[in-house]
């Protein structure tokens, strides 16, 4: 059995990842594939309890932070990721290594080398196929979540902080292109959704 695709959703708080990954699993359900939609941090009970006690206090250390986003990644990886993908079912991720390496290297300062390490050593070989990058204006972005009453400790951050975010997940989508696509966040949902589906449909179903 051909093993299933990985894709992942990053970007921005507010910038539309929980959104078009639903619509992504609508349009894959309707091609006829099973996919899993999950999200990180978390996704599998150990990991999800990791994720409460990340949002609800930020450590005493960055590196402590960093470990435990690892850790939950590992559990994530061994009990949904990998299985699913083995069973050639897709998985469809909001958030993933992405968020890591802006979040705690470009923002908190992880060396990248070490990020690149423990990639090596947890991640690999499950690598996302496809990874889109929402990008949206912060304060588009944040005035959306905001609304919905969802800011994070996280989204707390400075306007500068903010910026250093965005252009790390474009830093990243220009480094990778094969596997990184950029999408704006800005414009209307069933409109980005659309793009998106087109894009799966072209870069791994092998559809004009
Ligand atoms: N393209 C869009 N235009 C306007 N509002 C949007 C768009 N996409 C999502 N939203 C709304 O913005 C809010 C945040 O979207 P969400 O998908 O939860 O973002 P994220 O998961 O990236 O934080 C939600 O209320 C959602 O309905
Ligand atoms: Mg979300």
């Amino acid at each position: 059995m051909a093993r299933g695709k990985f894709i992942t959703f990053e970007g921005g708080e507010g910038s539309g990842k929980s959104t078009q990954a639903s619509h992504l699993v609508t349009h894959l359900g309707g091609q006829g594939i099973e996919t899993v939609l999950t999200r990180e941090p978390g996704g599998v009970p150990f990991a999800e309890r990791l994720r409460e006690l990340i949002l609800a206090k930020k450590p005493a250390t960055p590196i402590t932070e960093f470990l435990l986003f690892a850790a939950a990644r590992c559990e994530h990886i061994a009990e949904l990721i990998e299985p699913v993908l083995s069973l050639g079912q897709w998985v469809v991720c909001d958030r993933y290594i992405d968020s890591t390496r802006v979040y705690q290297g470009r923002l908190a300062g992880i060396d990248a080398d070490l990020i690149s390490v423990v990639e090596a050593q947890t991640v690999a070989p499950n690598f996302p196929d496809l990874t889109f990058i929402l990008d949206v204006n912060p304060r588009i972005g944040l005035a959306r979540a905001e609304a919905r009453g969802e800011l994070s400790r996280y989204d707390a951050a400075s306007d500068e902080a903010h910026a250093t975010l965005r252009q790390g997940f474009l830093d990243i989508a220009a480094a990778e292109p094969n596997r990184c696509v950029v999408v704006d966040g800005s414009e209307d949902e069933m409109e980005i959704a659309r793009q998106i589906a087109a894009v799966v449909d072209r870069r791994l179903l092998g559809q004009a």
